[in-house]
């Protein structure tokens, strides 16, 4: 989807801010002067201090696992040679955020890549990203840059689990993008056997501005569970798709208005992207933006997506659109996810758009339950999530569609012959 539509909040903007009006922190333009006149250079900052900063500051990573930062840079530090890689591979479709950054504030990026690098001792550094983000704005950015080490370009195809970490280091290291089996974890052994970071772009741009302005500064925005600012994703029935940035803990109520509030009225939200969970509204509304308030929902912040269903939209039917899209993205090399998956996107499929039976409702949990646990990473897990929770969300659509009828207006799905509905 396309970001153009950013919302650029006065209060909370900080990586895209274009005046600065949080009093400091402004993300400051595309080009190398308007960001130096802003931000002025790289901060001369201690790697150790620089850590440190970043743990006290709570920044969690943007890219979808929500890991603390400062954990991970101290899992790479002091192994000697590292390799920091800014991941931009954004292959979550309904995501604009990284693109946004990398188009909007190539610079911030480029600064918190070169800051993580010093941080963990890195010789080399690594930008992964689509090919058309990499020969935009952030191509020119790095010609006038005069960084001590060089930024090498490596494309992610576009497909939803090249961004997944040990994929991003098989795409660097010059093989397929494709997840392999850890441990050992890549901050031990990741690029030509070396300690390894992967951070996203987002995470990498707000570790640029705490390293200028310290951990206090980025917590006077947020909670003490979600501190600082996060960007958002916002798409499907609201007024204005784009990118926003809000602070952590904003309620789904204020996020939505980021984009001029909903069209007409909204059934549920589709929190954390293809791999998330539903919430109901309108009791969702105002619920926080944070893994605390978003967990009996087993949804998470993730990489900040929010996808509004509209009233008269089918719930099941986009919940099996998702499924059906990542299973055909698993990778093929782990036999549950492999089978298990197209397998589960089937049943819900036929439970969404007929011929539907209950033994369809209850083989599609059955399937979850065998695909639970197992694969070399997370899609499988991701994908059970977004089933059961549609499954869950959407009960009562169930029941309609197993009397052959649909609360979206003139559908009517089939019924098995041998299920009376
Ligand atoms: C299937 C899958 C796809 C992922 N895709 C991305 C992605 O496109 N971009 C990203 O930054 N992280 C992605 N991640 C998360 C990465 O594995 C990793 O946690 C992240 O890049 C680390 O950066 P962070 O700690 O700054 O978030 C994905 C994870 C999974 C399981
Ligand atoms: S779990 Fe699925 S997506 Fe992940 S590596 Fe195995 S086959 Fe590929």
């Amino acid at each position: 989807m396309s970001g153009a539509n950013a919302c650029l909040r006065r209060d909370t903007a900080r990586l895209v801010a274009g005046d600065g009006g949080d009093g400091g922190g402004g993300g400051g333009g595309g080009s190398l002067e308007s960001h130096l006149a802003r931000l002025g250079p790289l901060p001369d900052i201690e790697p150790t201090r620089l850590r440190a900063e970043v743990a006290a500051a709570g920044l969690t990573g943007r890219g979808g696992g929500g890991f603390p930062a400062g954990r991970k840079l101290d899992a790479v530090a002091g192994r000697g040679r590292a390799v920091a890689i800014a991941n931009g591979a954004e292959g979550e479709p309904a995501s604009a955020k990284d693109r946004f950054l990398l188009t909007e504030r190539p610079h911030l990026v480029l600064d918190g890549l070169q800051l993580a690098g010093r941080a963990v001792g890195a010789t080399r550094l690594y930008l992964y990203a689509p090919a058309d983000v990499l020969t935009g704005p952030v191509a020119a950015a790095i010609r006038e840059r005069r960084d001590r080490l060089p930024i090498r370009l490596v494309v992610a195809p576009g497909t939803f689990v090249a961004g997944e970490e040990s994929a991003v280091v098989s795409a660097v290291s010059g093989r397929a993008a494709v997840p392999f089996t850890t441990p050992p974890r890549v901050s031990e052994r990741g690029v030509s056997g070396r300690p390894t970071l992967v951070q996203n772009v987002e995470t990498l741009a707000h570790l640029a501005l705490i390293a200028r302005f310290g951990a206090g500064w980025f917590r006077q925005l947020g909670t003490d569970d979600e501190p600082g600012t996060r960007l958002i994703t916002l798409s499907g029935a609201v007024t204005a798709p784009g990118v926003c940035e809000v602070a952590g803990g904003t309620s789904l109520r204020d996020i939505l208005m980021c984009a001029g509030g909903v069209r007409g009225d909204v059934r549920a939200i589709l929190v954390g992207g293809y791999h998330g969970g539903w919430v109901w509204l309108p009791d969702g509304l105002s619920l926080p933006l944070t893994r605390a308030a978003l967990a009996p929902y087993d949804a998470a912040p993730g990489a900040g997506v929010v996808i509004a269903l509209a009233e008269g939209e089918c719930g099941l039917t986009v919940g099996a659109d998702i499924a059906t899209y990542l299973a055909a993205q698993s990778t093929g090399q782990c036999g549950p996810c492999l089978n298990g998956l197209p397998a589960m996107a089937a049943t819900l499929r036929a439970v969404a758009y007929g011929p539907v039976s209950p033994a369809l409702v209850r083989e599609t949990e059955r399937l979850c339950g065998l695909v639970a646990g197992r694969g070399a990473c997370h899609h499988p897990a991701g994908t059970i999530r977004v089933v059961r929770s549609t499954l869950r969300t959407f009960a009562t659509e169930v029941d309609l569609h197993l009397r052959g009828t649909c609360s979206a207006p003139g559908r009517r799905p089939a019924t098995e012959r041998r299920w009376s509905a």
